[in-house]
């Protein structure tokens, strides 16, 4: 159990530093035409963390030992780096820092869920991250290519009208 407790522990802090990158994103996005969804779609990231930020928290009490509680052990805890003001406010940046720290986060939850014997409860909220966190990582990379795309489609559109001069 004390393995577990572990894994629990560095899953935690990096959720934490995790939910307030996409928190920090979700304030500080501008100057883009996507700016609507992106900044809806943090909230949803955002939310989906918060919950399992607790989850995870509790897990560790039911089974009688004690969750990080400070946000410098979080930090110096955390495989994933905090977000930048710079980073934060750019699309194409908020967009790869989030595909980034998602993938960190994916991580976690097949070791966790292969330590798993008796701690079922454990084990199915592990099955159940891997799908969530598996979708925003689709999410973000569909995010990701549409802009790409936009992008190629403007240096299109800029080359034929500069071959038009
Ligand atoms: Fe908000």
């Amino acid at each position: 159990m004390n393995k577990i407790v572990k894994e629990l522990n560095l899953l935690l802090a990096d959720l934490q530093v995790f939910r307030a990158n996409v928190q920090g994103c979700h304030w500080s996005l501008r100057g883009c035409h996507s700016f609507l969804s992106v900044h809806a779609y943090m909230d949803v990231i955002y939310e989906d963390a918060s919950k399992d930020i607790d989850a995870i928290a509790e897990f560790i009490r039911i089974y009688r030992a004690e969750p990080i509680i400070t946000l410098s052990k979080y930090v110096r805890r955390a495989s994933i780096q905090e977000i930048e003001l710079e980073q934060a406010s750019k699309v194409e940046h908020v967009l790869d820092k989030v595909f980034v720290d998602l993938t960190k986060l994916n991580l976690h939850f097949f070791p966790i869920f292969d330590l798993t014997t008796t701690e079922l409860d454990i084990g199915d909220h592990m099955a159940v991250m891997t799908a969530t966190y598996g979708k925003h990582l689709w999410f973000i990379r569909s995010l990701i290519k549409k802009e790409d795309e936009q992008e190629e489609e403007k240096e299109d559109s800029e080359e034929s009208e500069s071959s038009e001069d």
